[in-house]
C-alpha cells in the first residue's frame, strides 16, 4: 500500500487513459456531417439556395431560433455541400459568410464582405476604416456586377446589428434590382432573437424575408441523441456515461433546448474529469462543470462586450472616487486615445446598470452631506481578471492601463 500523495499523483498519471479523442469535435465551430432532427430544415435552406446551381439568384432567406437551435451548423452544412456541388459542375459561385456579431458594426460587416468577395485584392477597395457605408455598399455591389459573380452571403446573428444601421440590408436585398449584367446576391440572414424583424425597415423585411424558417429549440430527448452522437465522434468509448450524457441533456434543456450549452457542458465536465484523472465522466463533473460555468458568465459576458463596454469598466477600474463624473472623464479619455467619439453620460448610465445586473460592477448611492448624493462605482472581479478579458482586444492596445 502506498500513502505517499506524490507518488498516487504519478500513479494516476501512469495509470489514466484520455478520455477525448479529438477535441476539435468539441469546439463550437465544429459542423458534424449529419444533423440529426434538422432533417425538413436543412432541406429547405438546400432547396432555397439550389438555383443558383443554374446561375440564377437564390431567394433571400431569413433564419430564425433561439440560440443553439442548430441554425449555423445547418447552413454551414448546406453551403459546404454547394461548393462541392458547383465545383463538380464547374459552376462558379461566391459564398461569403459574416457573423455580424463577432464584425460588432454594420462598417466591420461590409469590411469582411469586401475581403471575402475578393474586392479588396482588386478593384476599389473598402478599407479597414474612413469609407461611409454608402460608398463601401456601392463598391461591392459594383464589384460583385463587373465580375459578374454569383454570391450568396450569410450574415450570422444578423439582429445584432438591426436597427443600427438597416442600410446594408437594404441595399443587399435591393440590389438585385440594380443588377442587370448577371452578377447577384441571394442573402441569408441568421437571427437568434424571434422579434428581429420587428426592429427592420418594413422596405427591409419584405425584401429580405422572401422566405422563413424558424428552428424550435430541441428537446431534452433530442439533445440527449445529439450529444450521444458526438460522444461517439469526441470520445474514447466508454468514456462517457449514460448518466452524464442524460444530465448535461437536462441541464440544456431546461430553459430552451440549446444545443451549443448541451456540448459546452460536456466539454468542461470531460475536461474535469481529465484532470482528476477519472476514469470516465460522470455526473458530478457535470455538476462541477455548471458552477464553472456559472462563475466565468460574468467574465465570457465582459470578452465578449462592445469596445464602448470595456472602456466603461476600464475607467471604473482605474477610478479613485468611482463618482459618476470621474468615471466619465476616464472613460472619454480613454475613448479619444482610441480615436472614438465618446457615447453620452446618459448611455454610459445605461452601461453602468447593465454591468450592475452581470455582477461585473457593485454601484451604491452615498450621501455627500449637504452635496447631496451621487452614485459611487467599483468593479466587482478582480483587476487581473479583467485585463485577461480584454487582453486580446486591439482597441486596448494603447488603453491598458
Ligand atoms: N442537430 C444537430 N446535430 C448535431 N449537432 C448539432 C445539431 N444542432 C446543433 N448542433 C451543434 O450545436 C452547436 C450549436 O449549434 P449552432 O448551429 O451554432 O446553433 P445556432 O446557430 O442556432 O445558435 C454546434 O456545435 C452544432 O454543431
Ligand atoms: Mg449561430
Amino acid at each position: 500500500m502506498n500513502n505517499d500523495p506524490v507518488d498516487s499523483i504519478f500513479e494516476n498519471a501512469i495509470n489514466t487513459r484520455p478520455l477525448i479523442k479529438d477535441r476539435q469535435a468539441l469546439t463550437i465551430d465544429y459542423v458534424p456531417e449529419k444533423l440529426q432532427f434538422r432533417d425538413e430544415e436543412t432541406s429547405a435552406v438546400a432547396q432555397a439556395v439550389s438555383p443558383i446551381l443554374k446561375g440564377r439568384r437564390p431567394s433571400n432567406l431569413l433564419l430564425f431560433g433561439k440560440p443553439g437551435s442548430g441554425k449555423t451548423a445547418v447552413v454551414k452544412n448546406v453551403t459546404e455541400k454547394l461548393i462541392k456541388k458547383a465545383k463538380s459542375l464547374g459552376s462558379e459561385i461566391t459564398i461569403v459568410m459574416v457573423n455580424a456579431k463577432t464584425a460588432k458594426t454594420p462598417y466591420r460587416v461590409l469590411f469582411e464582405i469586401a475581403q471575402k468577395t475578393g474586392l479588396n485584392d482588386e478593384g476599389r477597395k473598402v478599407h479597414f476604416t474612413g469609407l461611409s457605408m454608402g460608398e463601401a455598399t456601392i463598391r461591392i455591389l459594383e464589384f460583385i456586377q463587373r465580375k459578374k459573380l454569383h454570391v450568396i452571403l450569410v450574415i450570422d446573428e444578423i439582429d445584432s446589428i438591426a436597427g443600427k444601421d438597416d442600410g446594408i440590408l437594404y441595399s443587399f436585398t435591393r440590389a438585385n434590382e440594380k443588377m442587370s449584367e448577371g452578377g447577384f446576391v441571394g442573402l441569408i440572414g441568421i437571427s437568434n432573437s424571434l422579434t428581429f424583424k420587428e426592429k427592420l425597415d418594413p422596405r427591409v423585411t419584405s425584401s429580405l424575408s422572401e422566405e422563413e424558417l424558424v428552428f424550435n429549440p430541441y428537446t431534452v430527448d433530442q439533445l440527449q441523441k445529439i450529444l450521444a452522437d458526438r460522444v461517439k465522434i469526441a470520445f474514447y468509448d466508454r468514456a462517457v456515461s449514460d448518466a452524464a450524457i442524460n444530465l448535461c441533456a437536462a441541464m440544456a434543456g431546461r430553459d430552451h433546448g440549446d444545443a451549443r450549452k448541451a456540448i459546452n457542458l460536456l466539454r468542461v465536465a470531460a475536461e474535469n474529469a481529465e484532470m482528476e484523472g477519472a476514469a470516465q465522466v460522470e455526473e458530478k463533473h457535470v455538476k462541477s462543470a455548471q458552477e464553472k460555468i456559472d462563475k466565468d458568465l460574468p467574465y465570457m459576458a465582459l470578452k465578449n462586450s462592445t469596445t464602448h463596454t470595456k472602456f466603461v469598466v476600464l475607467a471604473i477600474a482605474n477610478a479613485k472616487t468611482g463618482n459618476t463624473g470621474e468615471v466619465y472623464q476616464i472613460y472619454a479619455s480613454l475613448c479619444k486615445s482610441a480615436e472614438t467619439d465618446p457615447l453620452t453620460q446618459r448611455r454610459v448610465t445605461q452601461i453602468v446598470n447593465d454591468l450592475d445586473l452581470l455582477g461585473l460592477v457593485t454601484t451604491e448611492v452615498v450621501s455627500q452631506g449637504r452635496y447631496g448624493r451621487s452614485q459611487r462605482m467599483r468593479v466587482a472581479v478582480p483587476v487581473d481578471k479583467i485585463k485577461e478579458a480584454l487582453g486580446d482586444d486591439p482597441s486596448f492596445a494603447n488603453a491598458l492601463l
